[in-house]
């Protein structure tokens, strides 16, 4: 009877031991099991077409207040963008007030937010959008505003109080790289502890990586997306560089990219001052095939027609949301020329060709279809359309197809391929008699 009781004690105490030991790898692994962020997120966030303006006074239409993101959820809906896609309206850095209240809390300033965040949650969310917020990992945003450095949980829990649904996590000012890290995850675990969901964007690689390789892994594993460089500038140089290092970290970074967690190459600035037509044709373009998040930073009160069509154009969204969710590359660097491809759903490439020369006109670029896909993209067969810079059939090709590329200095041309016929039953009968588009000679 003794032994009995003993041996009883012995398998309870097991289990108990299997059953924390079950308990603390489940919440060392639980870190961003969200959900969120299965295809790159899209919205609006203010910072770089609005910047720190707090002046409201004499910029009223500018300045960052609650009725500048009211405006910009009102025009989510009324023109379209909520239907093509784009739900988060995200508040940069400079809404806070620059202490917290009594209880240690964040608080908006009472100038520009009088009627609070969560008021304004309730009104984003009335329109079926999704608000986002900013905090920063250290002792002050970069701004200047109260950082989260010791306030995580707390932090956290008054963004889920307030209905938050994004949180960009910034790194300004945050002491040492031990720091910077613990305070990336420790916001993670605090966001996942609120029960709430909130999309968790950080800035931890920007931050880590002039000391230290960063651990993509480490960082899918507690963040939704991340920046790797900086800031974009509504300037062709800023959009080059950051399409350049991507192109030159591809090894590292790309493969990492998936359902739950995206490199981000920063705002879409198009609709804005800087950018000719065809550097904004090639930043959808190369945003599409990075698997970027579509966040815009414009004035939706004040976008072109053009601007508007192609930040809504369907078949671009469609290549940046594809559910397959592997982020693209470049293929080959060829003098000016740049031929990036990505691979989607059902064996079908987006494939963007773009011309870096920025001098003299339209330039020719040839290339073998053999090139795309690992020779698979076209093999036996493909069908081409043009995405952009306009819809435009190009018809069947094959596996030894030659295209010849007319593209725009600073421009990109955005093509969908798709595989026809992988057995000899479906191999199609190639059209000759198809007049080839101006542009494929
Ligand atoms: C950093 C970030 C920007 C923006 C500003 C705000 O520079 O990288 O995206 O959030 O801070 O101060």
């Amino acid at each position: 009877m003794g032994r009995a009781v003993g041996s009883w004690r012995r398998a309870t105490l097991a289990c108990v031991l299997v059953l924390v030991l079950v308990l603390v790898l489940l919440a060392g692994t639980r870190a961003l099991e969200n959900g969120l962020a299965r295809t790159p997120t899209m919205g609006w966030l203010h910072w770089e077409r609005f910047l720190c303006s707090t002046d409201c006074a004499s910029d009223p239409l500018s300045c960052v207040s609650e009725q500048l993101f009211m405006q910009m959820a009102d025009l989510m809906v009324s023109d379209g963008w909520k239907d093509v896609g784009y739900e988060y309206v995200c508040i940069d850095d400079c809404w806070m007030s620059l202490t917290r209240d009594n209880q240690d809390r964040l608080q908006p300033d009472p100038e520009r937010f009088p009627s609070g965040i969560r008021k304004l949650a309730d009104y984003v969310h009335s329109k079926g959008l999704k608000l986002g917020i900013y905090g920063d990992v250290g002792n002050k945003t970069c701004a200047g505003f109260p950082g989260s450095y010791g306030h995580y949980d707390l932090d956290a829990q008054t963004f889920a109080d307030w209905g938050v649904d994004l949180l960009k996590f910034d790194g300004c000012n945050y002491g040492t790289q031990d720091q910077l890290a613990e305070g990336y995850r420790n916001m993670s675990l605090a966001l996942n502890k609120t029960g709430r969901s909130i999309v968790y964007s950080c800035e931890w690689p920007l931050y880590m990586r002039p000391m230290q390789r960063p651990n993509y892994t480490e960082i899918k594993h507690y963040c939704n997306h991340w920046r790797n460089f900086a800031d974009i500038y509504d300037a062709w140089n800023s959009v080059k560089n950051t399409l350049e290092w991507t192109a030159l970290h591809q090894d590292s970074i790309v493969d990492v990219a998936g359902p739950g967690g995206w490199n981000d190459p920063d705002m879409l600035v198009i609709g804005n001052f800087g950018l000719s037509w065809d550097q904004q044709l090639t930043q959808m373009a190369l945003w599409a095939i990075m698997a970027a998040p579509l966040l815009m930073s414009n004035d939706l009160r004040h976008i072109s027609p053009q601007a508007k069509w192609l930040l809504q154009n369907k078949d671009v969204i469609a290549i940046n949301q594809d559910p397959l969710g592997k982020q693209g590359y470049r293929i080959t660097k060829d003098n000016n020329f740049e031929l990036w491809e990505r691979p989607l759903s059902g064996g079908t490439y987006a494939v963007a060709v773009m011309n870096r020369q920025e001098i003299g006109g339209p330039q020719i670029f040839s290339f073998s279809t053999s090139f795309l896909g690992n020779g698979l993209a076209c093999n036996p067969a493909c069908s081409i359309q043009q995405i952009l810079p306009t819809s435009e059939d190009w018809g069947l090709h094959n596996w030894v197809s030659f295209l010849n590329i007319k593209v725009n200095p600073t421009g990109t041309v955005l093509l969908k391929v798709v595989v026809i016929g992988e057995s000899p039953a479906e191999k199609p009968v190639m059209n000759i008699n198809k007049k080839p588009s101006p542009d494929i000679l």
